[in-house]
């Protein structure tokens, strides 16, 4: 397995130069484009990387799967869903578009920037500090990493540049959604910048996958919220591209612009990917091409 993955990684590297980084967040246009790195924890207990990966890098929009589930253990699926819809847009994560046209009351799903700043303000917590340790504290228990925190530098080089993300904010605030425009935004700036690597993010896969059981067995997650956090992966986890890869791959799957990908294949395993060079969509060039074929090879489809 081992070998099969490195010749994997190997073939598809230089994919990686055709990719983009995601230099509208100037510190993670540093990172190095060929770096492409995978880790599978399967439910009989093997754990196996290859490849490179940076040691460590952000959640960004995989933070959204986690507060999705927080925001529920702390509201409730009613009042979470009263908030925010369940509906694929078809559009970019931070497409300000159907917020005008169609969603007037709210926002169409807690993977869109909108939706999943919605979903952040409801987390329990009076400061953004209070809000952030907890999705905190879930991230550590759920990846058995101790050191995890905010890359100050990728919060800070996000913050300078957020305009888009403060226009959707007052959407919100405006459509009465949330309460304070601001401990909203930087709750959700802070959690898209906090610190991963590829085996945090397989052990986050097979605990979903596990219908919320870690690997030692713990039930941490309900296994409701655990169904429903896969069936927005499935649907709006890879953005404007979730219809292609639900045909191609048929992983419940979720991407962010650091180049992660966390992928929960049902009682079978968890995968984390890391590849910064992004195809046009904003999902990891290389870490797509290689969970396209490792779902071949392996029939992991779930349709
Ligand atoms: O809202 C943003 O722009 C980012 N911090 C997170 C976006 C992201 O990861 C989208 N993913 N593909």
């Amino acid at each position: 397995m081992k070998n099969e993955l490195q010749q994997l990684v190997e073939k598809y590297r230089p994919l990686c130069e055709q990719g983009k980084l995601a230099d509208y967040i100037p510190v993670l246009g540093k990172q190095d484009p060929r770096s492409l790195g995978i880790t599978v924890m399967t439910a009989d207990g093997q754990t196996i990387s290859a490849g490179m990966c940076p040691t460590q890098f952000t959640l960004q929009s995989i933070s959204k799967v986690i507060t999705l589930i927080l925001a529920i253990m702390d509201c409730g699926e009613e009042e979470v869903f009263s908030k925010v819809g369940m509906e694929p847009t078809g559009d970019p994560f931070n497409s300000i578009y159907k917020m005008e046209v169609f969603a007037h009351t709210r926002p169409l799903n807690p993977m869109i920037n909108a939706g999943a700043m919605v979903v952040s303000s409801l987390i329990k917590g009076d400061s953004i500090e209070q809000k952030v340790t907890r999705i905190i504290a879930l991230v550590k228990q759920l990846t058995g990493i101790s050191q995890v925190g905010v890359m100050e530098e990728v919060y800070e080089s996000e913050l300078e540049h957020a305009h888009r993300n403060r226009a959707l904010v007052h959407i919100i605030k405006e459509m009465d959604l949330i309460k304070d425009v601001d401990m909203t935004l930087h709750t959700y700036l802070r959690q898209c910048a906090i610190r991963v690597d590829c085996e945090g993010l397989a052990k986050i896969g097979l605990c979903l996958a596990q219908d919320g059981k870690n690997e030692m067995g713990e039930q941490i997650i309900k296994p409701t919220i655990a169904r429903l956090a896969k069936t927005f992966m499935v649907t709006c986890g890879m953005y404007n591209a979730s219809g292609e890869f639900a045909i191609r791959v048929g992983i419940p799957a979720k991407s962010g612009v650091s180049g992660g990908i966390l992928a929960a294949v049902p009682h079978k395993m968890g995968i984390g990917i890391v590849g910064p060079a992004l195809d046009q969509k904003g999902n990891s060039i290389g870490g797509v091409a290689l969970l396209t074929e490792l779902a071949k090879r392996w029939n992991l489809s779930i349709f």
